[in-house]
């Protein structure tokens, strides 16, 4: 089903692993090159051996040897500075300071008091990456519980590591993510708690309706019927590619129904990204609308909702896009549809379209065959060309 070509959220999900894998790989480096020795004693002679052997790359030693020494420089905490209590004279400290002399765990304990107090972004950028340090495998229920404004700083793929099952949880991290470009934090956020067994409540799915919804495929039918119809009118294609069919059927009916009022070539636009949800007789109502339906969206109609179709009501429903049915003879469900014609009518689409019922082949009744849609494979030529071969294969051994 899942055939847009456009991002999903897993591809986003995947690139932000490798960032993090790079970003942890640059980490063990300098991490290597502070072990290995903190002084000039032994990095200069690298260095100088290093440039020797990277003359081509002449900048990349004095890349490398500032910040060698910046994180030897990291180390220790000034004395006097030593932190125990989160409080407004850490908003004073420099950005270096605040790492070598706070630490994940009184950060975790005093989550509130980070809140509280008004620090800098970048402030707050050195409390995520000790917060991070200190809990590698996700954040504990406890801290995420009092997260509040500091949600703001974790990413979708934090999130994804997290347990969640507290509803008030989610409802405070929901209402500190309103108005602001959190929808992927949101739809992971969800996402954990549903995983782990969570229900939403109405008041939830309506909290949900202010987000962009790429949350959706993450929601059960049922929920799913209780989402606002706002939901339908801002979704994009990319929102609904993980969608399974019993989601798709739901989202399609909202769909039908929210733009109700609309016809012809403004309704498709509209509806087109849930109509994999479509039945049979849907797609027969917009046959006579000249919608020129692309390639993109036909591939997305369901197999068997796209069976009985006949040749001259795709002709009409792919209109000018007709011609590129070839381009995915060979791909489901295009190829399934092309088994059940008769290659005579293939042949007068002039595509060059293969695979149909050969010429005087047994023609079975199309309503025959129809009603036992159940098993069309068995009618097709596919399976019964295939056996030929077989039975061959095995006389010419014998
Ligand atoms: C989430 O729960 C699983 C299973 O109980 C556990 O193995 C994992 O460590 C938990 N993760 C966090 C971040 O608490
Ligand atoms: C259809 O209804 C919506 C609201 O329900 C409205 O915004 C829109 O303008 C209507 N469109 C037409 C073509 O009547
Ligand atoms: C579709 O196109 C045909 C011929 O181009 C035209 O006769 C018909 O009125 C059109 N139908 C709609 C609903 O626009």
């Amino acid at each position: 089903m899942a055939l847009w070509s456009a991002q999903r959220p897993l591809g986003s999900c995947k690139t932000l692993s490798l960032l993090f894998l790079l970003l942890s790989f640059e980490w063990v480096l300098l991490s290597r090159a502070q072990t290995a020795d903190t002084g000039q004693g032994v990095m200069m002679p690298w260095l100088q051996r290093t440039s020797q052997d990277l003359s081509w790359q002449r900048s990349e030693p004095t890349i490398i040897f500032p910040r060698a020494l910046q994180v030897t420089e990291k180390k220790a905490c000034p004395s006097g500075k030593e932190t125990h209590v989160v409080d407004e004279n850490l908003a004073f400290y420099e950005e270096w300071e605040l790492e070598a002399c706070v630490d994940g765990a009184l950060l975790a304990e005093q989550m509130d008091r980070v809140n509280a107090i008004p620090f800098t972004y970048q402030q707050l950028d050195i409390f995520k990456h000790k917060l991070d340090e200190f809990y590698p495998q996700g954040y504990p229920e406890s801290l995420i519980q009092h997260l509040n404004y500091f949600f703001l700083e974790v990413t979708p793929h934090d999130i994804h590591k997290w347990n969640v099952t507290s509803l008030e949880t989610v409802k405070s991290l929901l209402k500190v993510s309103k108005g602001r470009k959190m929808d992927a934090q949101v739809a992971a956020l969800i996402a954990r708690y549903l995983v782990g067994g969570g229900q939403l409540d109405k008041a939830t799915l309506d909290t949900l309706a202010s987000f962009h919804p790429t949350y959706l495929c993450f929601l059960s039918p049922e929920q799913l019927s209780s989402v606002q119809q706002d939901a339908v009118w801002t979704a994009m294609p990319q929102d609904l590619v993980s969608c399974h069919p019993l989601q798709m059927d739901i989202l399609y009916s909202k769909a039908r129904i929210a733009f109700q009022n609309m016809s012809g070539s403004e309704y498709f636009a509209r509806i087109k990204p849930f109509l994999a949800g479509a039945s049979t007789e849907d797609l027969r109502a917009l046959v006579p609308q000249n919608i020129s339906m692309d390639i993109a969206t036909f591939k997305t109609l369901r197999k068997e909702v796209l069976l009985p179709l006949t040749i001259a009501e795709v002709r009409k429903l792919l209109g000018p896009n007709l011609a590129e049915l070839k381009v995915e003879e060979g791909n489901s469900p295009v190829r399934d549809w092309i088994f059940r014609q008769r290659q005579i009518d293939l042949d007068s689409l002039g595509l060059g379209l293969h695979g149909g019922i050969p010429n005087g082949y047994l023609v079975l009744d199309l309503n025959f065959r129809e009603a036992l849609s159940g098993s069309p494979h068995l009618l097709g030529p596919g399976p019964v060309l295939t056996v030929i071969p077989t039975l061959l294969l095995a006389l010419i051994l014998n």
